[in-house]
């Protein structure tokens, strides 16, 4: 998709040569500067009962009389707000996208100040309303016509609004890549397919890529990560992404991914309904993927490392069994009473090699609990951090991505549920505050770095009918990284 601006009015709009026009609205009446021919349309629309003034309403009209465009799309944004505005987009592009247009212009008409998020949330919406899984799926229906976007402003406005189409463009390509990583079955998209699919998004966007083999993770003493990957045939894949788009020298962000490509829980096996699903409990990592590709795409003058511990959790002979005792990267010993909860497993080793790379701050994203997804749902994604600074950071940079999380807390007597008689901790609490016991595992690995974690348990796909990745969190990370460059 290509996004440009485009200087209009809205008394011009009907002017405008492109196959779609999608028209965002505010209020209760046409505007008063509304072209007249747009004005006649929808006055018409609203006394025959087919439009009405009211957030989410969307009409679509075709060929309408002294319209050069041959496709009207009319969208309310509701109070005008910014997460309105991207609804109302993305309604609108819902409409025309399995249609005939290839050229789409989306003019705001009444909106306060048409600002870089209003383009970005353009950008970001479109990706949203138009992405499709093939790849496993030959009868899917056709990719969308639509390939260029026009979002109308002023010349006063172009730079800003140009800026923020570049922007979300790129955080909409790191949205799609990982809701196609995410989406792949658990068969395609094996720790050897993500550890590949890092490398050709270092060659395609100049990142440096290392993948660490088993052997290489066991001269570190992974003991708890390869602990986890024993039970599975396919091998696990280590994998550090670099972007070093800042000064040298500069402490880099880190994000460090859960890559479980399939978690059957193991030896304590999950039920079978729904354990498809666990092929997404690789939803960090591919977030960690598509951030970089964002973050590389807009060439930001930071330096970001990707860090990616990938395996499978399965049973096997070979695989853990609860009541053994793993020694981990760090030193310290875990008995795992539950294999089932093998994300901080893997993730704690993960954090320790963190540690080599010296970095400013370092944020874990992870599928972690079930918990977490009771307790928030799928709307915010857990935030844990024992630091204030760090954590209001991620909590407005998802403001601003419109893709949202929730404080949740830390206090050491959380901690007291990982006492063991058999290791220095246990790697489960009881069931009570789960998604919180399993940060203060992850925390016991830590150290002195300036760390937080995002559980992403309920956002990072959706259930039911409209089943799939959302690509969550890609858009606050890389706003959250953004705002770190120089
Ligand atoms: N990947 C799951 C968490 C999960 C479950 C995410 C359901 C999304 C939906 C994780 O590895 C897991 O199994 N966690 C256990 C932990 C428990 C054994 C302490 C859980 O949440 O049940
Ligand atoms: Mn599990
Ligand atoms: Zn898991």
């Amino acid at each position: 998709m290509d996004f440009k601006t485009q200087i209009a009015t809205a008394n011009a709009l009907a002017a405008i040569s492109t196959d779609a026009l999608l028209v965002v609205l505010t209020g209760e009446k046409a505007p008063a500067d509304l072209d007249p021919a747009l004005t006649a349309a929808l006055t018409a629309a609203t006394k025959d009962g087919d439009f009405t003034f009211k957030a989410g309403q969307c009409l679509y009209a075709h060929r309408v009389a002294g319209v050069k465009a041959a496709r009207v799309v009319f969208a309310h944004a509701g109070d005008g707000s910014l997460k309105a505005w991207r609804k109302a987009v993305f309604a609108g592009v819902g409409v025309l996208k399995a249609g005939g247009s290839k050229s789409l212009v989306v003019a705001g008409v009444g909106i306060a100040e048409l600002g870089a998020d209003h383009a970005e949330a353009v950008a970001t919406a479109i990706e949203e309303a138009t992405y499709i899984y093939r790849k496993t799926k030959p009868s899917a229906p056709p990719e969308t016509k639509l390939v260029s976007v026009a979002l109308v402003c002023t010349k006063a406005q172009q730079d800003t609004v140009a800026g923020g189409l570049v922007r979300g463009e790129a955080i909409a390509a790191g949205v799609t890549l990982a809701r196609e990583l995410g989406n792949s079955p658990g068969n395609v998209a094996t720790p050897t397919a993500l550890a590949e699919a890092a490398k050709a998004l270092g060659k395609s966007h100049g990142l440096k890529v290392e993948v660490l083999e088993r052997k290489d993770v066991e001269k570190l003493g992974m003991g708890s990560f390869l602990a986890v990957a024993q039970g599975s045939a396919e091998p696990p894949k280590f994998i550090i992404a670099r972007w070093m788009g800042g000064a040298k020298g500069d402490a880099p962000v880190v994000l460090v991914g859960k890559g479980i490509t399939f978690d059957s829980g193991g030896i304590s096996i999950k039920p079978s309904a729904e354990m498809d699903e666990m092929k997404w409990d690789m939803g960090g990592a591919a977030s960690v993927m598509g951030t970089l590709r964002a973050v590389a795409q807009l060439k930001a003058k930071v330096n970001l490392i990707g860090v990616i511990p990938a395996c499978e959790n399965m049973p096997d002979g070979k695989a853990i069994k609860p009541g053994d005792v793993v020694t981990s990267m760090s030193g310290q010993t875990i008995e795992i009473l539950n294999t089932d909860a093998e994300g901080r497993l893997i993730l704690c080793d993960a954090l320790t090699y963190t540690e080599r790379l010296k970095p400013a701050v370092v944020v874990d994203i992870a599928t972690l609990t079930g918990a977490c997804m009771i307790a928030l749902g799928g709307h915010r994604s857990g935030l844990f951090s024992p630091d204030d600074a760090l954590a209001a950071e991620l909590l407005s940079a998802g403001e601003q991505a419109l893709d949202l999380a929730w404080r949740m807390p830390m206090d050491e007597d959380y901690d007291e549920a990982l006492k063991s008689n058999y290791a220095d901790m246990a790697n489960v609490g009881n069931r009570m505050g789960g998604a919180i016991t399993a940060a203060m595992f992850l925390k016991r690995f830590a150290g002195k770095m300036r760390w937080a974690h995002l559980d992403i348990a309920g956002s990072a796909w959706k259930s039911g009918a409209n089943k799939g990745s959302t690509g969550r969190p890609v858009p606050l990370l890389v706003h959250f990284v953004l705002s770190r460059a120089s």
